[in-house]
């Protein structure tokens, strides 16, 4: 007899984390542990896949002992995971043939570049919704191909299997018997065709991907298989998997077209559900698969800041400014403002909307009476200016399409907690920022995902019902403030922009 709790794997880019819920949505437990990243060259991230699968299953035992709970009180086990980090295995001995290309790698550069010459742009954004990049896994799986010796032969000859994280763990819990993802994960492959519901040939054939490696591709609420059973002494079924920025809109309750929300990480991911309906955006937003409880596509506009949370460690580790990062709200908050200073952090580029790999951090506007409360203020801001500037291409979107603005917007992720943070994000976007009870939106999505698959829910109303409100951040000031703050933004940033 099952129980009525869930397991969340959140396999993230730093670590890998296991969490219990309880059926009403109770955090019951969690484990977390750190792995290895590896950096072999400049540009280049690397993850290894044994270390990430003993991680992640060594904190799914953890929190299932700090809960007191057996294997069978488990009703099943949902996966959330880094989303487009590349893995490439051996079907038969379960050996990956090399470590995992994660997201941030950018080695593949040259290649995009090649793509792009050959005007593949166009034909790519139409069916898989992204754009040609070394972000996406595509040109990664490509690489393992061409780099690991006897890699395309074996692949040819069926021997080998890719995937994201979310494949790799499932292939390992099930004893190597299930080969599958979902397509929120698939529709960060740039091999994917969004609306098709179906892998894509453009870049399969022109990078000559052998279709043999690929995983079947389900919805995210699914029955993906059965744990191994000397993994946690009896099968424990997996009935859920969603890249983690889905898996958080999916733990947001953002069902209906028209809800977004934004984690605030090292990064920001801005992700506004759009329902059935596939947008186009003409602002420089990504077209992604969204998590899909039942037969029906959904899909979702995203954006992405770069650097979000991480200018705080910048602030720590580049300038000494602080010494932990808790330390920045109190600073920021001992000046009325930024005194005029405005942060740019563009450390590694700016994404969405600009689209400037090039541009590099400015601060503009410093005067001798400039302070390191006004940087430290002026960093935050950039946070919530970064994700305000999304927000508005979102905004500018639906209203192309003759849909509603948005209406609130859901926050998660470790900067969410800071208040004045979150108070600037709903000045300046001129609507109210939900901050939910669970925090942990990513894995109670995935928890939520397979309550779905198992039947321990009736459907997206009662998932809907357990997301409550911890705090709502009203709008305060003018329009006219935010306005200026916005402009002088903009001003900042094209000093920054190298196009
Ligand atoms: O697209 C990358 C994203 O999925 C990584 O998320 O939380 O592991 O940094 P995170």
């Amino acid at each position: 007899m099952s129980g009525g709790y869930l397991l969340a794997l959140d396999q993230g880019t730093s670590s890998s984390r296991s969490i219990v819920f309880s059926r009403d949505g109770r955090l019951v437990a969690q484990a977390q542990q750190e792995f290895t990243q590896h950096y072999p060259q400049p540009g280049w991230v690397e993850h290894d896949l044994e270390e990430i699968w003993q991680t992640q299953l060594a904190t799914a035992r953890q929190a299932l002992q700090q809960a007191g709970l057996q294997a069978q009180d488990i009703a099943a086990i949902g996966i959330t995971n880094q989303r487009e980090t590349t893995c490439l295995w051996d079907r038969r001995s379960g050996q990956p043939l090399h470590r995992a290309l994660v997201w941030q790698d950018r080695r593949t550069e040259p290649l995009c570049q090649q793509l792009r010459a050959e005007g593949l742009a166009e034909r790519l954004r139409e069916r898989t919704g992204l754009v040609i990049d070394p972000y996406f896994s595509a040109t990664k799986l490509a690489w393992l191909l061409e780099q690991v010796p006897g890699a395309r032969a074996a692949a040819e000859r069926g021997e080998l299997a890719f995937g994201t994280v979310d494949s790799w763990l499932l292939w390992r819990l099930t004893g190597g018997r299930v080969h599958a993802t979902d397509a929120s994960n698939a529709a960060r492959t740039l091999l994917f065709d969004i609306e098709r519901d179906a892998w894509d040939d453009t870049l399969l054939e022109r990078l000559q991907l052998p279709t043999a490696l690929l995983p079947a591709v389900h919805p995210s609420a699914h029955p993906f298989g059965h744990t191994d059973a000397a993994l946690f002494g009896v099968p424990i079924p997996i009935t859920g998997i969603a890249g983690d920025q889905q898996a958080a809109l999916f733990g947001q309750a953002c069902f209906r077209p028209g809800l977004a929300k934004n984690t605030y990480g090292t990064g920001c991911f801005l992700l506004l559900a759009t329902g059935s309906e596939r947008r186009h955006s003409q602002h420089g937003l990504l077209a992604t698969r969204a998590a899909q409880a039942d037969a029906t596509p959904q899909f979702a506009l995203e954006g992405s800041v770069f650097i979000g949370g991480a200018v705080v460690q910048w602030l720590r580790d580049g300038l000494g400014l602080i010494r932990s990062s808790s330390e920045v709200q109190a600073l920021a908050a001992s000046v009325p403002d930024s005194g005029g200073v405005c942060f740019v952090p563009a450390f590694a580029g700016l994404g969405a909307p600009y689209w400037d790999a090039d541009a590099r951090g400015a601060i503009v506007g410093l005067t001798r009476g400039s302070s390191a409360a006004h940087i430290a203020r002026a960093a935050l801001e950039s946070i919530a200016l970064q994700s305000t500037v999304l927000l508005q291409a979102m905004n500018a979107d639906a209203q192309r399409s003759g849909t509603a603005a948005l209406q609130e917007l859901r926050v998660d992720g470790g900067a969410a907690v800071n208040d004045l943070l979150m108070q600037f994000q709903a000045d300046l976007l001129g609507i109210p920022v939900l901050r939910p009870q669970v925090v942990e939106t990513t894995a109670f999505g995935a928890a939520g995902l397979a309550g779905l698959g198992a039947d321990l829910y009736s459907g997206l109303d009662e998932l809907a019902s357990l997301w409550r409100v911890d705090r709502r951040f009203e709008p305060q000031g003018s329009r006219a403030q935010a306005a200026e703050h916005l402009a002088r933004w903009e001003q900042a940033v094209r000093q920054a922009r190298t196009r």
